[in-house]
């Protein structure tokens, strides 16, 4: 995985660590939300919630590849997890840089690897730069962002992933035009991820899922900031990132819901049956002064260059979600049992 953790990929961790099937052979932090630092310390500290096993946790490039880094503590709070926060976590950082830790773990594990990134993609494009096999040596690349045929959530055309290191995307679009039709990317960009609307009523079905107590914690005409007093520390969690989200997207006028962006890319990365997608030859803007960061499709084959990417096009939103409260909700009964 490879994530700049924020609310809705540590979401995405808690759906993989939540899922039998996912084996989590290590985390790359990247620069995005939050800086690159807070990310992996958000990172460990998840993983001492959910008490998980020790898994490799490496720090990323601190700064985009040829721009200054901006970060969005507005959308995700002072830490990037909402209104949650986590105490320093025991457990220590990789001694190797979010890129080596991409290259070594495809040569060690050629063909088997699937690479999920849900952050700016500035660390696999460091990795490609010491390893162009890359693209051949993993399974599958599964990646949150862009938009096509739809707005940006940043500026008009850009999403956010995408805006923070444009130049990254690029590279990583250009080293995939080589590849199999078969290890072609997977995109979830922003006209599907905008689909996945976590909605206030989700939160009670997970809490009775994990039989927390009280079931009903969030309602829209509660104070902003209220404090979660769930019985079960991962429903704590949730409650107190989510609410953040959900009250950043009404204060943009999506209403009292949160776009799942993250976990839904996870989702598709154990189980690719969950999205309907269509191939496109993908290439990003650089030089626009109005359009610099956007994603281009050319999805009729006009630039005479074979596809890059299969962008996901359609989901079934409700599938998604029984998936994500039922595992996590399992999952958060079985770390914490109820006394
Ligand atoms: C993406 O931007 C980030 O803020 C989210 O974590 C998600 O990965 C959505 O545009
Ligand atoms: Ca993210």
């Amino acid at each position: 995985m490879d994530v700049d953790t924020g609310i809705d990929d540590a979401l995405a961790l808690l759906y993989l660590l939540a899922s039998p099937e996912a084996e989590i052979l290590a985390i790359a932090s990247t620069a995005g939300n939050v800086p690159a630092s807070q990310v992996a310390a958000n990172n460990l500290a998840l993983l001492d919630l959910c008490r998980a096993p020790e898994i490799e946790v490496a720090l990323g490039s601190l700064t985009p590849l040829a721009i200054p880094l901006r970060t969005t503590e507005d959308t995700h709070g002072p830490q990037g997890i909402g209104y949650a926060e986590f105490p320093p976590s025991p457990r220590t950082l990789s001694q190797r840089s979010a890129a080596q830790l991409w290259v070594d773990l495809v040569r060690a594990h050629p063909g088997e690897i699937v690479g999920l990134c849900t952050g700016p993609l500035t660390n696999l494009a460091l990795a490609l730069r010491l390893e162009p096999r890359l693209p051949r040596l993993l399974k599958r690349l599964v990646v949150m962002g862009g938009a096509f045929n739809h707005p940006g959530n940043t500026t008009p055309t850009n999403e956010w992933n995408v805006h923070v290191d444009p130049e990254a995307w690029q590279e990583v679009f250009d080293a995939f035009a080589a590849a199999p039709a078969d290890r072609r990317p997977l995109i979830c960009g922003l006209d599907v991820t905008e689909t996945i609307e976590m909605l206030p009523d989700h939160l009670p079905r997970l809490a009775e899922r994990a039989e927390s107590i009280p079931r009903h914690e969030i309602s829209e005409t509660d104070t902003p900031g209220t404090r979660s007093k769930a019985s079960n520390p991962i429903v704590r969690f949730v409650t107190d990132a989510v609410r953040f989200y959900f009250e950043f997207h009404r204060a943009h006028d999506q209403g009292y819901l949160a776009h799942m962006h993250d976990p839904f890319a996870a989702a598709v990365a154990l189980d690719p049956g969950l999205a309907v997608t269509r191939p496109a030859t993908v290439d990003v803007e650089l030089g626009g002064t109005l359009t610099r960061g956007t994603t281009v499709a050319d999805w009729a084959g006009m630039w005479g260059r074979e596809p890059n990417a299969d962008i996901v096009i359609g989901t079934d939103p409700a599938r998604f979600f029984d998936r994500l409260i039922a595992r996590v909700g399992d999952f958060a009964h079985a770390v914490y049992p109820p006394a």
